[in-house]
Protein backbone atom coordinates (compact mmCIF):
# COMPACT_ATOMS: atom_id res chain seq x y z
CA UNK A 1 0.00 0.00 0.00
CA UNK A 2 0.80 3.58 -0.72
CA UNK A 3 0.36 7.18 -1.52
CA UNK A 4 -0.04 7.61 -5.19
CA UNK A 5 -0.24 9.69 -7.86
CA UNK A 6 -4.01 10.41 -8.91
CA UNK A 7 -3.94 13.31 -10.84
CA UNK A 8 -1.97 16.52 -12.37
CA UNK A 9 -2.11 19.47 -13.59
CA UNK A 10 -0.62 23.00 -14.58
CA UNK A 11 -1.77 26.51 -15.58
CA UNK A 12 0.29 29.44 -16.96
CA UNK A 13 -0.75 32.83 -17.11
CA UNK A 14 -1.60 34.39 -20.72
CA UNK A 15 1.52 36.72 -21.08
CA UNK A 16 4.35 35.35 -22.97
CA UNK A 17 7.43 37.06 -23.13
CA UNK A 18 10.32 36.35 -25.07
CA UNK A 19 14.35 36.91 -24.33
CA UNK A 20 13.98 39.82 -26.77
CA UNK A 21 11.65 41.23 -24.94
CA UNK A 22 13.94 41.87 -22.36
CA UNK A 23 16.77 43.28 -24.30
CA UNK A 24 14.93 46.52 -23.75
CA UNK A 25 14.85 46.03 -19.88
CA UNK A 26 19.05 44.94 -19.25
CA UNK A 27 22.18 44.64 -21.16
CA UNK A 28 21.41 40.81 -22.38
CA UNK A 29 20.54 39.41 -25.28
CA UNK A 30 19.01 36.20 -26.58
CA UNK A 31 21.61 34.30 -27.22
CA UNK A 32 23.48 34.83 -23.80
CA UNK A 33 19.88 33.81 -22.09
CA UNK A 34 19.59 30.65 -24.40
CA UNK A 35 23.16 29.19 -24.12
CA UNK A 36 23.84 30.32 -20.12
CA UNK A 37 19.93 28.85 -19.18
CA UNK A 38 18.04 27.07 -21.69
CA UNK A 39 15.12 29.91 -21.35
CA UNK A 40 13.48 31.37 -24.17
CA UNK A 41 10.27 32.98 -23.00
CA UNK A 42 8.21 32.91 -19.64
CA UNK A 43 5.13 33.60 -18.57
CA UNK A 44 3.94 36.56 -16.89
CA UNK A 45 1.03 37.46 -14.74
CA UNK A 46 -0.10 40.28 -15.11
CA UNK A 47 -3.56 39.87 -14.31
CA UNK A 48 -3.51 36.40 -12.50
CA UNK A 49 -2.95 35.87 -9.04
CA UNK A 50 -0.76 32.95 -7.23
CA UNK A 51 -4.47 31.46 -6.34
CA UNK A 52 -5.88 32.21 -9.93
CA UNK A 53 -2.98 30.15 -11.47
CA UNK A 54 -3.48 27.10 -8.45
CA UNK A 55 -7.25 26.81 -8.41
CA UNK A 56 -6.90 26.52 -12.65
CA UNK A 57 -4.11 23.57 -11.91
CA UNK A 58 -5.85 22.37 -9.15
CA UNK A 59 -9.02 22.22 -11.10
CA UNK A 60 -7.24 20.27 -13.88
CA UNK A 61 -5.37 17.48 -11.36
CA UNK A 62 -8.86 16.92 -9.94
CA UNK A 63 -10.23 16.53 -13.03
CA UNK A 64 -7.30 14.03 -14.54
CA UNK A 65 -9.45 11.31 -15.52
CA UNK A 66 -10.41 13.56 -18.51
CA UNK A 67 -7.39 13.39 -20.03
CA UNK A 68 -7.33 9.12 -19.58
CA UNK A 69 -4.47 9.24 -17.26
CA UNK A 70 -6.17 8.00 -14.03
CA UNK A 71 -9.55 6.20 -13.87
CA UNK A 72 -12.01 8.61 -11.99
CA UNK A 73 -12.03 12.45 -11.08
CA UNK A 74 -12.61 13.35 -7.59
CA UNK A 75 -15.08 15.54 -6.00
CA UNK A 76 -13.98 18.54 -3.79
CA UNK A 77 -15.00 16.64 -0.60
CA UNK A 78 -13.36 14.14 -1.26
CA UNK A 79 -9.67 15.78 -0.27
CA UNK A 80 -8.88 16.14 3.27
CA UNK A 81 -5.35 17.99 2.70
CA UNK A 82 -4.47 21.11 1.00
CA UNK A 83 -0.66 21.74 1.10
CA UNK A 84 0.36 25.16 -0.95
CA UNK A 85 3.60 25.54 -1.68
CA UNK A 86 4.48 29.05 -2.66
CA UNK A 87 7.15 32.15 -2.29
CA UNK A 88 4.27 34.19 -3.45
CA UNK A 89 1.07 34.17 -1.84
CA UNK A 90 -1.24 36.61 -2.34
CA UNK A 91 -1.73 37.55 1.29
CA UNK A 92 0.08 36.32 4.33
CA UNK A 93 -3.29 35.59 6.05
CA UNK A 94 -5.40 33.71 4.47
CA UNK A 95 -2.85 31.33 3.50
CA UNK A 96 -3.04 30.47 -0.70
CA UNK A 97 -4.06 27.08 0.60
CA UNK A 98 -6.66 28.63 2.41
CA UNK A 99 -8.15 30.78 -0.47
CA UNK A 100 -7.81 27.54 -2.96
CA UNK A 101 -9.87 25.42 -0.42
CA UNK A 102 -12.63 28.12 -0.27
CA UNK A 103 -12.70 28.33 -4.12
CA UNK A 104 -12.41 24.91 -4.80
CA UNK A 105 -15.38 24.30 -2.13
CA UNK A 106 -13.06 21.09 -0.53
CA UNK A 107 -15.50 21.37 2.40
CA UNK A 108 -13.07 18.64 4.45
CA UNK A 109 -9.76 19.75 3.79
CA UNK A 110 -7.31 21.37 6.33
CA UNK A 111 -5.45 23.26 4.24
CA UNK A 112 -2.04 25.66 5.14
CA UNK A 113 1.20 26.68 3.18
CA UNK A 114 4.32 25.55 2.74
CA UNK A 115 7.60 27.75 1.85
CA UNK A 116 10.78 25.78 1.31
CA UNK A 117 11.21 27.66 -2.32
CA UNK A 118 12.36 25.62 -5.07
CA UNK A 119 11.79 22.56 -3.85
CA UNK A 120 8.33 23.60 -2.26
CA UNK A 121 6.29 20.66 -4.30
CA UNK A 122 8.57 18.13 -3.15
CA UNK A 123 8.25 19.07 0.73
CA UNK A 124 4.90 19.26 0.47
CA UNK A 125 4.26 15.98 -0.69
CA UNK A 126 6.65 14.40 1.33
CA UNK A 127 4.79 16.05 4.31
CA UNK A 128 0.86 14.90 2.38
CA UNK A 129 2.35 11.72 2.53
CA UNK A 130 4.07 11.02 6.09
CA UNK A 131 0.22 13.02 7.18
CA UNK A 132 -1.33 9.83 5.32
CA UNK A 133 0.89 7.04 6.22
CA UNK A 134 0.18 8.31 10.06
CA UNK A 135 -3.49 8.35 9.53
CA UNK A 136 -4.21 4.90 8.10
CA UNK A 137 -5.99 3.16 10.43
CA UNK A 138 -3.79 0.99 12.18
CA UNK A 139 -4.75 -2.91 12.78
CA UNK A 140 -7.27 -2.08 16.45
CA UNK A 141 -8.25 0.72 14.04
CA UNK A 142 -7.84 3.83 16.24
CA UNK A 143 -4.95 6.17 13.93
CA UNK A 144 -5.56 8.82 16.56
CA UNK A 145 -5.19 11.82 14.15
CA UNK A 146 -7.23 13.17 10.95
CA UNK A 147 -7.62 10.84 8.67
CA UNK A 148 -6.33 12.07 5.24
CA UNK A 149 -6.96 9.62 3.08
CA UNK A 150 -6.74 12.31 -0.05
CA UNK A 151 -4.70 15.55 -0.69
CA UNK A 152 -4.11 18.15 -3.11
CA UNK A 153 -0.59 19.63 -3.14
CA UNK A 154 -0.27 22.55 -5.42
CA UNK A 155 2.90 24.98 -6.24
CA UNK A 156 1.79 28.20 -7.45
CA UNK A 157 3.93 31.41 -8.08
CA UNK A 158 3.94 34.62 -9.31
CA UNK A 159 8.02 34.75 -9.39
CA UNK A 160 8.06 37.83 -11.21
CA UNK A 161 6.51 39.67 -8.61
CA UNK A 162 9.86 39.32 -6.61
CA UNK A 163 12.11 39.90 -9.23
CA UNK A 164 14.56 43.14 -10.32
CA UNK A 165 14.04 44.18 -13.67
CA UNK A 166 17.16 46.15 -13.47
CA UNK A 167 19.19 43.28 -12.71
CA UNK A 168 20.44 40.94 -15.68
CA UNK A 169 21.29 38.04 -13.25
CA UNK A 170 18.25 36.81 -11.90
CA UNK A 171 15.33 39.03 -13.98
CA UNK A 172 16.24 37.01 -17.22
CA UNK A 173 15.74 33.14 -15.35
CA UNK A 174 12.52 33.92 -13.33
CA UNK A 175 8.42 33.13 -15.13
CA UNK A 176 5.09 32.33 -13.70
CA UNK A 177 2.84 29.24 -13.53
CA UNK A 178 1.39 26.62 -11.04
CA UNK A 179 1.07 22.97 -10.83
CA UNK A 180 -0.42 20.51 -8.56
CA UNK A 181 -1.01 16.81 -7.87
CA UNK A 182 -4.07 14.77 -5.98
CA UNK A 183 -2.42 11.68 -3.65
CA UNK A 184 -4.39 9.26 -2.91
CA UNK A 185 -3.68 6.15 0.11
CA UNK A 186 -4.22 3.26 -2.23
CA UNK A 187 -4.18 -0.17 -0.07
CA UNK A 188 -3.90 -1.49 -3.83
CA UNK A 189 -0.66 0.69 -4.87
CA UNK A 190 2.93 1.10 -4.03
CA UNK A 191 3.12 4.90 -4.87
CA UNK A 192 5.99 7.03 -2.78
CA UNK A 193 8.81 4.49 -2.84
CA UNK A 194 11.10 6.95 -1.10
CA UNK A 195 11.86 10.25 -0.78
CA UNK A 196 14.97 12.20 1.21
CA UNK A 197 14.55 16.19 2.03
CA UNK A 198 17.33 17.69 3.39
CA UNK A 199 18.12 21.34 4.28
CA UNK A 200 21.90 23.36 4.58
CA UNK A 201 23.07 26.54 5.62
CA UNK A 202 23.28 29.85 2.65
CA UNK A 203 25.99 30.58 5.47
CA UNK A 204 26.95 33.38 2.21
CA UNK A 205 23.40 34.49 1.43
CA UNK A 206 23.55 33.46 -1.99
CA UNK A 207 20.21 33.68 -2.62
CA UNK A 208 17.64 35.89 -0.63
CA UNK A 209 14.50 37.80 -0.79
CA UNK A 210 14.12 39.55 2.19
CA UNK A 211 10.75 41.21 3.55
CA UNK A 212 9.23 44.42 3.17
CA UNK A 213 6.43 45.24 5.60
CA UNK A 214 6.64 49.00 4.78
CA UNK A 215 5.31 50.04 7.96
CA UNK A 216 6.66 52.12 10.92
CA UNK A 217 6.00 50.90 14.76
CA UNK A 218 3.78 52.96 17.15
CA UNK A 219 6.52 52.90 20.09
CA UNK A 220 10.21 54.24 20.33
CA UNK A 221 13.05 51.22 21.63
CA UNK A 222 14.13 53.57 24.36
CA UNK A 223 11.08 52.93 26.02
CA UNK A 224 11.68 48.42 25.46
CA UNK A 225 12.28 48.30 29.29
CA UNK A 226 9.86 50.58 31.25
CA UNK A 227 6.57 49.86 32.05
CA UNK A 228 5.24 52.53 29.54
CA UNK A 229 7.08 52.79 26.68
CA UNK A 230 6.68 55.81 24.82
CA UNK A 231 4.29 55.94 22.20
CA UNK A 232 4.76 57.64 18.93
CA UNK A 233 2.17 60.14 17.60
CA UNK A 234 0.53 57.31 15.24
CA UNK A 235 -1.36 59.97 12.68
CA UNK A 236 2.23 60.72 12.17
CA UNK A 237 2.56 56.91 10.80
CA UNK A 238 1.95 56.04 7.55
CA UNK A 239 2.69 53.77 4.73
CA UNK A 240 4.65 55.89 1.93
CA UNK A 241 4.24 53.57 -1.16
CA UNK A 242 5.43 55.63 -3.57
CA UNK A 243 8.43 57.59 -1.45
CA UNK A 244 9.39 53.57 -1.01
CA UNK A 245 9.40 52.77 -4.51
CA UNK A 246 11.19 55.56 -5.71
CA UNK A 247 14.13 55.22 -3.09
CA UNK A 248 14.06 51.55 -4.30
CA UNK A 249 14.45 52.55 -7.93
CA UNK A 250 16.90 55.17 -7.34
CA UNK A 251 19.42 52.89 -4.97
CA UNK A 252 18.91 50.63 -7.82
CA UNK A 253 18.50 47.88 -5.09
CA UNK A 254 14.32 47.56 -4.75
CA UNK A 255 12.91 46.23 -1.41
CA UNK A 256 11.95 42.92 -1.88
CA UNK A 257 13.25 41.35 -4.59
CA UNK A 258 15.47 37.91 -5.04
CA UNK A 259 19.28 38.45 -4.75
CA UNK A 260 21.32 35.85 -5.99
CA UNK A 261 24.65 34.82 -6.42
CA UNK A 262 24.30 32.63 -9.46
CA UNK A 263 27.73 31.05 -9.50
CA UNK A 264 27.17 29.83 -6.07
CA UNK A 265 23.80 28.86 -6.34
CA UNK A 266 24.77 26.75 -9.63
CA UNK A 267 27.68 25.18 -7.14
CA UNK A 268 24.83 23.90 -4.80
CA UNK A 269 22.23 22.48 -7.00
CA UNK A 270 24.16 20.53 -8.93
CA UNK A 271 25.74 18.81 -5.92
CA UNK A 272 22.26 18.61 -3.97
CA UNK A 273 20.85 17.13 -7.34
CA UNK A 274 22.67 13.82 -7.37
CA UNK A 275 23.16 13.51 -3.65
CA UNK A 276 19.00 13.77 -3.55
CA UNK A 277 18.38 11.46 -6.40
CA UNK A 278 21.05 8.60 -4.93
CA UNK A 279 19.58 8.96 -1.23
CA UNK A 280 15.95 8.77 -2.31
CA UNK A 281 16.46 5.70 -4.43
CA UNK A 282 18.47 3.86 -1.88
CA UNK A 283 15.38 4.44 0.57
CA UNK A 284 13.50 3.28 -2.21
CA UNK A 285 16.05 0.09 -2.40
CA UNK A 286 16.06 1.06 -6.31
CA UNK A 287 18.81 2.00 -8.90
CA UNK A 288 18.78 4.01 -11.46
CA UNK A 289 18.42 1.30 -13.72
CA UNK A 290 14.61 0.81 -12.36
CA UNK A 291 14.03 4.25 -13.55
CA UNK A 292 12.36 5.43 -16.41
CA UNK A 293 12.46 9.67 -16.25
CA UNK A 294 13.66 12.18 -14.05
CA UNK A 295 11.41 15.15 -13.86
CA UNK A 296 13.84 18.10 -12.43
CA UNK A 297 13.55 21.34 -11.40
CA UNK A 298 13.66 23.87 -14.30
CA UNK A 299 16.12 26.39 -13.05
CA UNK A 300 18.94 26.00 -15.20
CA UNK A 301 19.41 23.60 -18.46
CA UNK A 302 22.87 23.47 -17.33
CA UNK A 303 22.34 22.38 -14.06
CA UNK A 304 20.20 19.72 -15.36
CA UNK A 305 22.91 19.13 -17.65
CA UNK A 306 25.67 18.41 -15.12
CA UNK A 307 23.12 16.57 -13.15
CA UNK A 308 23.09 13.93 -16.44
CA UNK A 309 26.77 13.71 -16.39
CA UNK A 310 27.22 13.27 -13.11
CA UNK A 311 24.63 9.98 -12.98
CA UNK A 312 25.86 9.43 -16.37
CA UNK A 313 22.31 9.55 -18.11
CA UNK A 314 21.50 10.38 -21.14
CA UNK A 315 19.97 14.11 -21.07
CA UNK A 316 16.47 12.75 -22.59
CA UNK A 317 16.16 10.88 -19.22
CA UNK A 318 15.13 14.62 -17.93
CA UNK A 319 12.13 16.37 -18.29
CA UNK A 320 12.99 19.27 -19.85
CA UNK A 321 10.30 22.37 -19.62
CA UNK A 322 12.71 25.47 -19.10
CA UNK A 323 12.36 26.71 -22.53
CA UNK A 324 9.06 28.34 -22.41
CA UNK A 325 8.87 28.19 -18.20
CA UNK A 326 11.42 29.60 -16.71
CA UNK A 327 12.38 29.04 -12.98
CA UNK A 328 9.05 29.39 -11.81
CA UNK A 329 9.80 28.03 -8.53
CA UNK A 330 8.15 25.54 -6.30
CA UNK A 331 5.69 25.67 -9.31
CA UNK A 332 8.55 24.22 -11.39
CA UNK A 333 8.31 20.60 -10.75
CA UNK A 334 4.56 20.00 -10.43
CA UNK A 335 4.86 21.97 -14.21
CA UNK A 336 7.29 20.11 -15.75
CA UNK A 337 5.54 16.38 -14.30
CA UNK A 338 2.30 17.61 -16.20
CA UNK A 339 4.14 18.12 -19.29
CA UNK A 340 5.96 14.70 -18.66
CA UNK A 341 2.46 13.20 -18.77
CA UNK A 342 1.20 15.38 -21.45
CA UNK A 343 3.88 14.31 -23.66
CA UNK A 344 3.63 10.56 -22.71
CA UNK A 345 6.93 9.99 -21.05
CA UNK A 346 5.30 8.51 -18.06
CA UNK A 347 3.17 5.05 -18.31
CA UNK A 348 1.32 3.09 -15.56
CA UNK A 349 3.60 1.07 -13.49
CA UNK A 350 6.89 3.22 -14.41
CA UNK A 351 9.44 4.21 -11.78
CA UNK A 352 9.74 8.31 -11.83
CA UNK A 353 12.18 10.68 -10.20
CA UNK A 354 11.04 14.29 -8.68
CA UNK A 355 14.51 16.41 -7.90
CA UNK A 356 14.46 19.75 -6.97
CA UNK A 357 17.00 22.37 -4.77
CA UNK A 358 15.85 25.93 -3.73
CA UNK A 359 16.67 29.01 -1.30
CA UNK A 360 17.13 28.30 2.40
CA UNK A 361 19.15 25.84 0.99
CA UNK A 362 16.20 23.65 0.60
CA UNK A 363 16.80 20.17 -1.59
CA UNK A 364 15.12 16.85 -2.27
CA UNK A 365 13.68 13.79 -4.45
CA UNK A 366 10.85 11.69 -4.51
CA UNK A 367 10.40 8.27 -6.07
CA UNK A 368 7.08 6.79 -6.86
CA UNK A 369 5.54 3.82 -8.80
CA UNK A 370 3.26 5.84 -11.32
N1 LIG B 1 22.99 38.81 -19.96
C1 LIG B 1 24.25 38.99 -20.37
N2 LIG B 1 25.32 38.82 -19.56
C2 LIG B 1 25.07 38.45 -18.30
C3 LIG B 1 23.77 38.24 -17.81
C4 LIG B 1 22.70 38.45 -18.71
N3 LIG B 1 21.43 38.27 -18.33
N4 LIG B 1 23.84 37.87 -16.52
C5 LIG B 1 25.14 37.83 -16.20
N5 LIG B 1 25.89 38.18 -17.27
C6 LIG B 1 27.34 38.27 -17.38
C7 LIG B 1 27.99 38.48 -16.03
O1 LIG B 1 27.97 39.85 -15.68
C8 LIG B 1 29.37 37.96 -16.29
O2 LIG B 1 30.11 38.95 -17.00
P1 LIG B 1 31.66 39.22 -16.65
O3 LIG B 1 32.35 37.94 -16.98
O4 LIG B 1 31.99 40.35 -17.54
O5 LIG B 1 31.68 39.52 -15.19
C9 LIG B 1 29.14 36.79 -17.25
O6 LIG B 1 27.87 37.02 -17.84
C10 LIG B 1 29.14 35.45 -16.56
O7 LIG B 1 28.34 35.56 -15.40
P2 LIG B 1 28.12 34.33 -14.44
O8 LIG B 1 27.23 34.76 -13.31
O9 LIG B 1 29.43 33.70 -14.09
O10 LIG B 1 27.32 33.37 -15.42
P3 LIG B 1 26.93 31.87 -15.21
O11 LIG B 1 27.44 31.10 -16.33
O12 LIG B 1 27.21 31.38 -13.83
O13 LIG B 1 25.34 31.95 -15.36
C11 LIG B 1 23.35 31.93 -14.02
C12 LIG B 1 24.57 32.74 -14.47
C13 LIG B 1 22.51 31.63 -15.22
C14 LIG B 1 22.55 32.77 -13.03
C15 LIG B 1 23.83 30.61 -13.35
O14 LIG B 1 24.83 30.89 -12.41
C16 LIG B 1 22.71 29.89 -12.67
O15 LIG B 1 21.83 29.35 -13.29
N6 LIG B 1 22.75 29.76 -11.32
C17 LIG B 1 21.76 29.06 -10.59
C18 LIG B 1 20.50 29.87 -10.52
C19 LIG B 1 19.40 29.09 -9.85
O16 LIG B 1 19.30 27.90 -10.00
N7 LIG B 1 18.59 29.74 -9.07
C20 LIG B 1 17.54 29.00 -8.46
C21 LIG B 1 17.09 29.64 -7.30
S1 LIG B 1 15.66 30.63 -7.48
C22 LIG B 1 14.72 30.37 -6.09
O17 LIG B 1 15.06 29.55 -5.27
C23 LIG B 1 13.47 31.16 -5.90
Amino acid sequence: MGCALVGCGKAIPALEVENTALEALVDTNDEWITTRTGIKSRRIAVEESSADLGEAAARQALGWAEGGHSERSFAPEEIDLIICATVTPDSIVPSTAGLLRRRLGLKSAIAFDANAACTGFIYSATVAEAMMAASAPSADGSAGRNPIRRALVVGTERLTRLTNWADRNTCVLFGDGAGAAVLEWDESRPGILGSFIVNADDDENALTCPLSYDTDLPFDAQGASSQSPAVKDVSAIRIDEELAIREAVESGNPRQTLRMNGPHVFKFAAEAMTEAVHRALDRAGLSLDDIACIVPHQANERIIKYAAKKLHLPMDFFQLSIAEAGNTSAASVPMALADSYAEGRIRRGDKVILVAFGGGFTSGAIVYEA
